[in-house]
C-alpha cells in the first residue's frame, strides 16, 4: 500500500520507502562487518517486526537464521509494567549463538527490556539489537540498541508493521497517523 491510497489519513510522511531501503542498507552494512564469519540468528518480534525482519534479511550478505517470538502484555498496564508474557516462543536454541534481535520500533523500551532479560539466561554467545525505529522522547528504560535505523519524533505512527488496530501495516513508508482515525 502507498501513501495515495491512505492520503486521508496520515498527516505526514515521515519515512518513504526510499528512506526505509536506505536505512535497512546501511544498517546491514554495519551487520555485516560485526558478524564477518558467524552464522546469526536474526529473532524477530511478531508482529510489527515482520517487515524489517524481510527486507534486513534480504539485505544481507552473509549467512543467517531467522525464528520468531510472539510476545503479549497482561492487560493494558504493561506498557508502564513492561510485564509480558510468551505467546509464541522460539524453536530454535539460543545456547551458543550470535543473536541479533530485529524490532520495527523501540518505543517505551520495555519490551526490548524484558526480551534482553529474558535471553539473559538462555546461554547465547551474544545479544545484539538491530531496530528501525527509536521514538527518544518515549523511553522509560535504557536499552542498548546496536543498529539503529532513525530516532523518529514521539507522534501516533503507522506503515512499514506499525499498525493501528491491526490496520496500515502494509502501507510502504512510515507516516503519522490524522489523530481523527484514532480519536472519536
Ligand atoms: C510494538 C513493537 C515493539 C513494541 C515496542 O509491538 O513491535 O515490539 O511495540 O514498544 P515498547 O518499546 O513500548 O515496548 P506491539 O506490542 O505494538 O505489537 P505488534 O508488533 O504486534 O504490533
Amino acid at each position: 500500500m502507498n501513501f495515495d491510497d491512505v492520503s486521508a489519513d496520515i498527516e505526514s510522511v515521515v519515512l518513504t520507502p526510499e528512506e526505509i531501503a536506505e536505512g535497512i542498507a546501511r544498517m546491514a552494512r554495519e551487520i555485516e562487518r560485526d558478524f564477518a564469519g558467524e552464522t546469526p540468528l536474526l529473532i524477530g518480534v511478531l508482529k510489527g517486526a515482520v517487515m524489517v525482519m524481510a527486507d534486513l534479511a534480504r539485505e544481507l550478505n552473509i549467512h543467517v537464521e531467522m525464528d520468531w517470538m510472539a510476545v503479549s502484555s497482561y492487560g493494558k498496564s504493561t506498557k508502564s509494567s513492561g510485564v509480558v508474557r510468551i505467546v509464541k516462543d522460539l524453536d530454535i536454541s539460543l545456547e551458543g549463538r550470535h543473536v541479533l534481535i530485529v524490532e520495527d520500533i523501540v518505543d517505551s523500551g520495555l519490551t526490548l527490556s524484558w526480551l534482553l532479560e529474558n535471553f539473559s539466561s538462555r546461554q547465547a554467545a551474544s545479544v545484539r539489537v538491530a531496530t528501525l525505529l527509536r521514538k527518544p522522547d518515549a523511553l522509560s528504560v535504557e536499552v542498548p540498541i546496536d543498529y539503529l535505523g532513525f530516532d523518529i519524533p514521539n507522534d501516533f505512527m503507522v506503515g512499514y508493521g506499525l499498525d493501528f488496530a491491526e490496520a496500515y501495516r502494509n502501507l510502504r513508508g512510515v507516516g503519522v497517523l490524522k489523530p481523527s482515525v484514532y480519536k472519536d
